[in-house]
């Protein structure tokens, strides 16, 4: 078994979702990984209420972390100039990093990660652009065969959350106040409603993918306060939503770099992309466009971006096909129930609707909706039922009692896949 030992600094939400999830989840990354990650030390100037550290060491001084025989410090107090000294301080204390802080990745990044470079470490920041949602590695790893021409998305939950309760009818004020009552938006939000967090993020992926500088150099950034609820109305009316995307564009040998609200068609993927989700559309040219969407905050989402740095940093080999569990054994099919969607065509139809409808009954099935289409060129008429769950085993005898009628045709029948 591999161990990686760690030391985390700052003891608020993330740092405390790391620890509750690596205990939870101990057992799944020792079975997967044949890791174990263990916390010799937390860096917290204050107890957390929330959370009991168990044996792990507390230094009210954050930059003592280091001091402990750790592979691995784990930067969790957000913020710029004092996460900078942090990491600055273990990269050359030869630790390495991993840190959840898109704003110290934005403004000091290419500093930070030459310094890691020096002295033969990694910086890691898979959390810092969607939480766990895997765009870091994704284009860092898996893409790095392909030749990308734009990342374009919705990078910040709060003005995802709040852009899709305005188009529901809600104004801005109200739905800001929903989205602080939630938690979803800080008590400050202006990083979030004025697009800087969205432009943050989208910087560090435009660095990733194009190789642009740390800070960016000539970034646009508007937020979305100037929208008003009508202007979803009259955007519907031309087949279109307003979402807050942040855009990096690879055009001859420029980089097209902004975050700023746009309309974008309504049947477009990321339209439909509603509430905190993040989402995310990579050009590549082997690929294709690829979508990439999850959870963009929160202590789990975080957690596991940060995890799976460290599973990275301990360079466990991550187990496949010998992963057998002997407990685990397949539902049959026979047993699982469905809602169905049957297509029936009948003749002489008033007779034929109540022997269709008893045939449900007797099996016990609840009809959810039943209709009646227009008849067609030979008389038959196309009769549309929605069934309530029904067994699968019931479903062939189903389909059998409904052709024995005289008055049934054709009989179709679809599973619905409930979400
Ligand atoms: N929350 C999310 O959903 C999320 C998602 C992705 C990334 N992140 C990133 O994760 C990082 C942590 O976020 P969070 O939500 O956990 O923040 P948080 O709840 O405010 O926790 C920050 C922690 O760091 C401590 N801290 C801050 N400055 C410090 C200093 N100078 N010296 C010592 N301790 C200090 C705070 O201590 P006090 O309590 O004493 O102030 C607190 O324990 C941030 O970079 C954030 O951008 C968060």
């Amino acid at each position: 078994m591999n161990k990686l030992r760690i030391g985390i600094c700052g003891w608020g939400n993330v740092a405390t979702g790391l620890f509750k999830t690596l205990q939870t989840n101990a057992d799944q990354i020792k079975k997967r990984c044949n890791l174990e990650i263990e916390i010799i030390a937390i860096g917290a100037r204050r107890d957390n209420p929330k959370c009991d550290p168990g044996n792990a060491i507390i230094e009210r001084d954050i930059f003592k972390i280091m001091d402990h025989d750790i592979d691995v410090l784990v930067e969790l107090i957000g913020g710029v100039d004092v996460a900078r000294d942090l990491i600055l301080k273990a990269l050359n204390n030869k630790k390495n990093v991993v840190t959840a802080n898109k704003a110290v990745i934005f403004n000091h990044g290419d500093e930070l990660f030459s310094v890691a470079n020096k002295n033969g470490v990694k910086l890691l920041y898979e959390s810092s652009v969607c939480a766990g949602t895997p765009i870091i590695k994704l284009l860092n790893q898996e893409l790095a065969a392909s030749k990308i021409s734009k990342i374009s998305g919705m990078l910040n939950g709060t003005s995802n959350y709040i852009l899709s309760n305005m188009e529901e009818g809600m104004e801005f004020e109200p739905t800001l106040k929903l989205a602080q009552e939630k938690g979803y938006a800080e008590p400050d939000p202006s990083f979030d409603i004025e697009g800087t967090d969205a432009a943050h993020k989208i910087g560090i992926l435009s660095s990733l993918a194009f190789g642009s500088s740390l800070p960016p150099k000539d970034f646009y950034i508007e937020g979305i306060n100037g929208i008003h609820k009508s202007d979803f109305e009259y955007a519907h009316e031309m087949g279109f939503t307003i979402k807050h995307l942040a855009v990096a564009k690879l055009t001859n040998n420029s980089i097209d770099l902004r975050a700023h609200p746009a309309l974008v068609k309504l049947d477009s993927y990321l339209a439909n992309l509603k509430g905190v989700r993040n989402g995310i559309e990579v050009e590549t040219d082997l690929l294709g466009t690829l979508h990439i969407a999850g959870s963009g905050a929160g202590q789990e989402a975080t957690a596991s971006g940060v995890i799976s740095d460290l599973i990275y940093l301990s360079d466990s080999k991550i187990k496949d096909v010998n992963n057998i569990n002997e407990s685990i054994e397949l539902v049959k099919f026979i047993d699982l129930n469905f809602q169905y969607y049957f297509y029936i065509e009948a003749s002489d139809v008033s007779d034929a609707m109540p022997s269709i409808s008893s045939i449900f009954t007797n099996k016990g099935v609840s009809i959810e909706s039943i209709s009646q289409k227009e008849n067609l060129n030979n008389d038959l008429v196309p009769i549309i039922i929605i069934t309530d769950l029904l067994k699968e085993k019931d479903h062939h005898e189903l389909v059998n009692n409904l052709l024995e009628l005289d008055s049934v045709n054709t009989v179709r029948s679809i599973r619905i896949e409930a979400q």
